[in-house]
């Protein structure tokens, strides 16, 4: 499958990586400590298919941000096989400066397992084309969110394993577009993991666990939190065109992020849904406006929203989360059960159950040495080895719709059932961009605001 191409690397090299080289590099890389080894393949291994009679997994990154960049340097440090031989960005500038920080990162294995030629780094709305199509085998796909449907489902259609960061999609076609791709993905053997990395971290994990097995009976309630700072803004500059403004600022812009609670807070989302054994809710009511953000860089997302979910048999599920500077911040799921509750936050690690007369009766004791980005970059590439590649993107897009349903809601000030969501014609993302002029709508008002 591969091109041939005198820069794949010859195999006295790829043998000359030794376990305790990449042992240091993984370990030299901040946070990387630990880093759980998966093997090069040996002739017994099951192989996905279009990797099959390779040691080398080459990957495109596409979308060289600080997550991009990230998960890059987890991608190489989860196989010794890892090569990036690709990338792609909007912004030249964004690659350069990501295919520096990761070389210096790989330091001595930059040789080796960065081979990205100027012939493969792509810049535009369109690099994700060329960076997919230069013969890689996985594709990172960790650009903005209004892109990712558009992404994943280019890189399916052309054969390669996917790792996708979180939310899935801005909008209800968008999400719609990911399940049909997920499929597909399925019908192919082809991974397609999403970015919701705390289902990677090893005391979440223990916990969610222990809480779908019972251990505080029937969950009655449970309430998330993601209540952080303000985002950054950037003062658009005279050369700038609209769109490049809004690409600059996207976070603020709902077409391109989905707003906080949709690229941000979704994480706390899908944690809720995790409690409740990923169950679909009926309706979401939402609220929600902006209090504090000012300035055209704070385009037209809101600054806080507190949503009640509500599920068949009378569960209901909160969540609140805020972006406005000056006000404490929490990341907490506090989780109620019939025989007692859960306390769960990553930021300050609580990992705890307690009975009815908040005595604690657990504690997570487990290894705490893990970065869960790495942990999930181990695990997607080890499921790419054994030939059973993992596609959590159904349940990603789940997670998402939760997240944009509950922005429909405080949006228009209505409930929004899940089928109203699933089903609506709300499409944010223009079918092609171009530098220039570009409107988009003023911030919603409650009441006013019409769902599509
Ligand atoms: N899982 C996590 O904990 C986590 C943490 C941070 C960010 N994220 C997610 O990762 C994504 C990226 O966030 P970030 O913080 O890296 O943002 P960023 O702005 O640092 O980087 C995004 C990069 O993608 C590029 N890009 C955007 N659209 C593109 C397109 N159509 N084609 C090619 N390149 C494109 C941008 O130019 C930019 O360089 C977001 O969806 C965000 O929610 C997840």
């Amino acid at each position: 499958m591969h091109d041939a191409n005198p820069q794949t690397i010859a195999p006295a090299a790829r043998d000359a990586l030794t376990r305790r080289d990449f042992v240091k590099t993984s370990v030299a890389t901040a946070g990387l400590a630990g880093v759980g080894l998966s093997g090069l393949a040996g002739p017994s291994v099951a192989r996905a298919a279009n990797i099959r009679g390779s040691d080398q997994i080459k990957i495109a990154l596409v979308g060289c941000g600080g997550r991009g960049t990230g998960a890059c340097i987890q991608a190489l440090n989860a196989d010794p096989g890892v090569v990036l031989w690709s990338m792609g960005d909007v912004f030249a500038e964004r690659l350069e400066s990501s295919l520096k920080g990761i070389s210096e990162t790989m330091g001595d294995q930059a040789t080796a397992r960065v081979q990205v030629p100027a012939s493969r780094q792509f810049t535009g709305f369109d690099s994700y084309k060329p960076a997919i199509d230069a013969g890689v085998d996985v594709v990172l796909i960790t650009g903005y969110p209004a892109f990712r449907p558009t992404h994943y489902r280019y890189a399916i259609e052309k054969n390669k394993h996917v790792f996708a960061e979180k939310p899935v999609a801005v909008d209800s076609a968008g999400v719609r577009s990911v399940i049909e791709t997920a499929k597909l993905a399925k019908s192919k053997n082809l991974a397609s993991m999403i970015g919701y990395c705390w289902r990677h971290h090893d005391g979440m994990v223990a916990t969610f666990d222990k809480i779908n097995s019972g251990a505080i009976g029937q969950i009655m309630s449970l309430h998330t939190t993601y209540h952080t700072g303000t985002l950054s803004k950037r003062p658009r500059k005279p050369e700038w065109s609209d769109l490049e403004f809004q690409m600059r600022n996207w976070w603020h812009f709902t077409w391109i992020s989905g707003d906080h609670i949709v690229e941000q807070a979704c994480h706390s989302i899908d944690r809720g849904s995790w409690a409740t054994g990923d169950r679909t809710p009926l309706l979401v009511n939402c609220l929600g406006g902006r209090a504090a953000r000012t300035g055209a860089e704070s385009g037209n997302s809101f600054d806080h929203f507190a949503a009640i979910y509500e599920y068949e048999g009378g569960l209901r599920s909160h969540h609140t989360c805020r972006q406005i500077d000056g006000c404490p911040a929490d990341n907490t799921d506090y989780i109620y059960g019939t025989k007692g509750s859960a306390t769960v936050n990553g930021w300050i690690p609580t990992f705890e159950t307690r009975d009815l007369d908040n005595k604690r009766t657990w504690q997570y004791s487990g290894r705490d040495d893990r970065d869960m980005y790495q942990t999930e970059h181990d695990e997607l590439f080890k499921s790419i080895r054994d030939g059973a590649p993992i596609n959590d993107a159904a349940r990603g897009a789940h997670s998402s719709l939760m997240a944009i349903m509950a922005r429909m809601s405080a949006y228009t000030g209505q409930a929004v059932s899940w089928d109203q969501a699933m089903n609506s014609k709300e499409s944010l993302v223009p079918e092609t961009l171009e530098f220039g002029p570009m409107p988009y709508p003023p911030l919603a008002v409650p009441g006013q605001s019409r769902l599509a």
